[in-house]
């Protein structure tokens, strides 16, 4: 199960993503928004990292104009590991090496081709693990001991 969110700015390569995700068989919840009208991003990205921190969803996909509002968001969430990509090299490399769980992408930044690119690569990439490990360990306790909470 995947969770997918976007404002006004990513809502169209939210649809692309989701086209992609029904020829593939691959089933998701979608959170809207549900138009180009204006809406405010960060109850979308609150939306889907809580999907995912509950385990509902297995990855989540985040789209606004930049990707970076509605990632900003999202990572507030314990367990978040949201992460804005703009090429190829990086969505396979926040797989390997940051165990990213919410891809986030900017309908401004890129082409719905692309959304749809590094969809695919974000999803059929494995986390390497090891000495990556480590370091997601490390970001994992800054995150239990910041003042958030
Ligand atoms: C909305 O205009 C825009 O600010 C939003 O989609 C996003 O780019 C924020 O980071």
């Amino acid at each position: 199960m995947i969770a997918l969110g976007a404002d006004h700015g990513g809502f169209l390569l939210k649809e692309a993503i989701k086209k992609y995700l029904d020829q593939k068989g691959i089933s998701y919840y979608d959170f809207g928004t549900n138009s180009s009208e204006s809406v405010d991003y960060a109850p979308f990205g609150e939306k889907v990292a809580y999907a995912v921190a509950n385990g509902e969803a297995e990855k989540g996909i985040l789209c606004c104009g930049t990707g970076i509002g509605i990632s900003i968001a999202a990572n507030k969430i314990k367990g978040i590991r949201a992460a804005v990509v703009t090429n190829a090299f990086c969505a396979k490399a926040t797989r390997e090496h940051n165990d990213a769980n919410i891809l986030c992408m900017g309908g401004r930044v890129i082409t719905e081709q692309e959304a749809v690119e590094f969809t695919d690569i974000f999803l059929n990439t494995a986390f390497e693990g090891g000495r990556h490990q480590r370091r997601i360990d490390q970001i994992a306790t800054i995150e239990q001991s910041s003042l958030s909470d």
